[in-house]
């Protein structure tokens, strides 16, 4: 689905000899890569912190915890997610109340945040899924009414705006993954919390460094959660090519969509207000699992992102949840096909004729 080899060739001296001056300065947790990443990912996004961390699922995780969410609150987020979005929910005590998705953007469908807002409601997640923003100012409004703290899981996200407003610094807190087949991945694991507020901001980063701000004092039991050195380097290298690698992407999803037009797929939408950075090119079709085939059998990569929505899944049985019949169609029918910056016009058209040729 990622070209990660071919990726790091056209970065290769670049990166190595980045990685080697950080080698000799020996300086490897929260040394001067990790401090010039935070400081240049905040001026890109327009955020006030940025603050890195271990993974994109303590980028969840340590801004709940700040945020003081805690046992027995509930969450409202999508069920239509990587897991690790409703797994900092319950890493805190709370319980994720999943509401279903607009059927075309794929993202929480802002009409149905309202119906399930309880007295235990203190938070909303929205997540950027694949890439394309989430109706943010609609989040906002509802969550201002409601008092709620608005957490944005941008891991898909990276570059993506919604009104010309950076995802990831329009809620109270972003959370970013730099996982390798991420937009903006480096090499093994990694991530930030994005935010306005300095006093989410000092509490997160108290959390990611054993709840210590000056060393051998301990306000709170924290976690082991520094973004590595090594891998700041990667970054600070690869944020520089950002933009043009989601324009790259970009170009390609407009490709596949003239391409596979006319035919009874259901293309990805790409909204004026929004620029989505196409993490994912999805699909939705009846067929899906024949056209699956199809593409495979002609040794092309493609991935069914999420096949079973985290309401059905097992790790969540403990908490009650209702039916989401958008969500769950849209499991049954989502393929994604690959996309990343290096792929060629023939390669996108190889593509697009196995999925026709189903
Ligand atoms: C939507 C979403 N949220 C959270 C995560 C978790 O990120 P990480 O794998 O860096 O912990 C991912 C990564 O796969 C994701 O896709």
């Amino acid at each position: 689905m990622v070209d990660l080899k071919g990726q790091y060739e056209n970065l290769k001296s670049e990166i190595d000899t980045a990685l080697l001056k950080a080698l000799s300065e020996a300086c490897f947790i929260l040394g001067p890569n990790v401090q010039a990443f935070e400081q240049e990912t905040a001026d890109y996004l327009g955020a006030k912190h940025a603050i890195g961390c271990a993974s994109g699922t303590d980028a969840l995780h340590l801004p709940l915890l700040a945020a003081g969410i805690k046992a027995g609150d509930e969450v409202i987020t999508t069920a239509f997610t990587f897991i690790a979005t409703a797994e900092a929910i319950r890493y805190v005590g709370a319980i994720p109340v999943f509401v279903d998705i607009d059927p075309e953007t794929l993202n929480i469908d802002t009409s149905k945040i309202n119906i399930a807002i309880s007295d235990k409601t203190r938070a909303i997640i929205p997540v950027h899924l694949f890439g394309q923003p989430a109706d943010m100012d609609e989040i906002r409004s509802i969550a201002v009414h409601h008092g709620l703290f608005v957490l944005e899981d941008c891991a898909q996200s990276f570059g993506s705006a919604y009104r010309k407003r950076m995802t990831g610094a329009i809620g109270d807190a972003g959370a970013f993954s730099f996982f390798p087949s991420k937009n903006l991945g480096c090499y093994g694991d990694g991530g930030l919390i994005a935010t306005n507020d300095d006093e989410i901001a000092r509490q997160v980063r108290i959390y990611r460094n054993h709840g210590s701000s000056e060393q051998y004092h301990h306000d709170v039991i924290g976690f082991n959660s520094r973004l590595d050195e090594l891998q700041a380097v990667i970054l600070r290298i690869k944020l520089k090519h950002i933009d043009e690698y989601n324009q790259k992407r970009l170009r390609i999803a407009q490709s596949y969509n003239r391409l596979l037009t006319g035919s009874e797929l259901q293309t990805p939408l790409i909204p004026d207000d929004r620029d989505h950075i196409f993490h994912q090119y999805t699909l939705l079709s009846d067929r899906r699992d024949q056209i699956r085939e199809a593409v495979i059998a002609r040794q092309i990569a493609c991935a069914v992102y999420y096949p079973i929505p985290l309401h059905q899944q097992k790790a969540f049985a403990d908490t009650h949840q209702e039916p989401l019949p958008i969500t769950e169609s849209v499991s049954r029918r989502c393929l994604s096909l690959p996309i990343y910056p290096e792929m060629t016009e023939q390669q996108v058209q190889a593509v697009c004729e196995a999925v026709l040729g189903a």
